[in-house]
């Protein structure tokens, strides 16, 4: 620990260069770097170094790694499509639970303050495929919409009458950060990497680090074989704990962690500690069954959601599908979760096309080949064919192709694995549903 500062200060006085992130390339690219800006930051991040490529003075104080720096600040989420409320069907109280928790706090938080302080760690997890990453996109949108909204900033200016506090809101970042690039691109310097984040984030405050898949960053690993992977992995983790309770004993600090997992099983006790909120993103909604004698209830999509994530699809598309074929589509699909519905309705989506490419191949191989064949001969001539379709001659999604569709995609998570979750929310979870 007493040899932190040291570093840092001798970090310091070395030569500028440390701090630069262009300063070899400009060099090596000699006279015709000129006419060229020195180094240009991502956008939104240009706050982070000056023109020349330098690390701010905050960062630069804090001994951090120009190129750790800019690798974090291209994992800002700016440039993600927008994933509105509507986008996500069903898995209405977890939106509310999340706009409580997450939305208001870091919008308002003149009024969350003392028992109502925020969280600084929320914890989605449930099955596969059933929004967790998508709950996460649509609140990074909703914040940055609203915070892009000038009316918002007029209004805190007209409560707050703060200006540091509407300069912060202004600019407000967001931070999406995914396992895979936290322990494969960085694995050797994963640590420093989990250092550099928190620093980039407490510099753009208020701030969410999001971080998807975090039972995989974190101890999966630990499977490892080598033991050097099995030590990088342990100083991540604890590089992170260590991260997240300086975050907590800041009162004022205002960055909240949000991390996604379908594996909660695998989190030890200390992750979960500071992950306070465990929110439950089930497969939709509760449905009574005595199937397990402890737990009453497993969760299924519920017909509402399952209905509302069709219309939400088909509306994409050409189709003849009725109301009341949807119900039957929604009845049958009890167990399916958000995700195995859209690839049902996807799978439906290519009967159309299957049908253009035989009836073009009937078309022409009528007189060659025998009914029988030209099943079998279709595969090899549907391509050619298809260039010469015009897009009108696709007809529309009927009722035959879910039916089709129906037979060939299943279900991907078991009721067994369902009760799995149930148990362990039953356990930890913040939601008592
Ligand atoms: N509630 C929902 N409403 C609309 N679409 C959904 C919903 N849940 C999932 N989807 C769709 O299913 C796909 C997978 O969703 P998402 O990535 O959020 O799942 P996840 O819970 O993060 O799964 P995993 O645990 O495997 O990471 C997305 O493409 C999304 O469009
Ligand atoms: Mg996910």
């Amino acid at each position: 620990k007493t040899d932190k500062p040291a570093e840092a200060k001798s970090l310091l006085n070395k030569s500028n260069s440390q701090n630069k992130i262009v300063k070899s390339i400009s060099k090596a690219n000699g006279n015709s770097e000129r006419a060229q800006p020195l180094f240009q930051a991502p956008p939104g991040c240009e706050s982070l170094f000056d023109e020349e490529g330098n690390l701010a003075p905050d960062l630069q104080a804090l001994g951090l790694d120009p190129k750790l720096v800019e690798s974090v600040s291209h994992e800002i989420m700016e440039n993600q499509p927008k994933v509105t409320w509507d986008d996500i069907c069903g898995l209405d109280f977890q939106k509310e639970r999340i706009k409580e928790c997450v939305v208001w706090p870091l919008l308002r938080p003149d009024i969350f303050t003392g028992l109502r302080n925020p969280p600084k760690g929320v914890l989605l997890f449930g099955p596969p495929g059933t929004g967790k990453t998508l709950i996460a996109k649509g609140t990074f949108s909703h914040l940055s919409i609203i915070t892009d909204n000038s009316l918002h900033i007029s209004l805190t200016q007209f409560f707050n009458n703060k200006k540091k506090a509407i300069a912060n809101q202004a600019g407000r970042k967001f931070f999406a950060i995914s396992a895979s690039s936290l322990t494969s691109r960085w694995f050797g310097e994963a640590e420093k990497l989990v250092k550099t984040l928190f620093a980039v984030a407490r510099h753009f405050e208020p701030a969410i680090i999001f971080i998807d898949e975090i039972g995989l960053a974190f101890y999966s690993l630990l499977s490892q074989r080598k033991e050097g992977d099995f030590e990088a992995s342990r100083r991540l983790k604890t590089e992170f704990l260590v991260q997240m309770d300086g975050a907590q004993t800041q009162k004022e600090s205002r960055i909240l962690v949000i991390g996604a997992t379908n594996r909660p099983q695998e989190l030890d006790e200390a992750a979960r500690r500071r992950l306070v909120r465990k929110l439950y993103v089930p497969l939709q909604k509760k449905r009574k069954c005595w199937m397990h004698i402890v737990h009453k209830y497993v969760y299924s999509p519920d017909r509402n959601g399952r209905l509302q994530m069709l219309r939400m699809l088909l509306k994409k598309s050409k189709h003849e599908i009725s109301e009341s074929e949807m119900e039957t589509v929604v009845s049958l699909t009890d167990g399916y979760s958000a995700a195995d519905i859209e690839t049902l309705v996807i799978e439906a989506a290519m009967g159309p096309l299957r049908s253009v490419s035989n009836i073009a191949v009937l078309k022409k191989k009528k007189k060659m080949l025998s009914v029988k064949r030209y099943k079998s001969f279709s595969f090899f001539c549907s391509f050619e064919f298809f260039q010469t379709v015009s897009s009108d001659e696709v007809r529309s999604i009927i009722m035959e192709d879910f039916e089709k569709s129906l037979t060939n995609i299943k279900p991907s998570v078991s009721e067994k694995e369902l009760v799995a979750y149930v148990e362990w929310n039953a356990k930890y979870g913040s939601s008592a549903l």
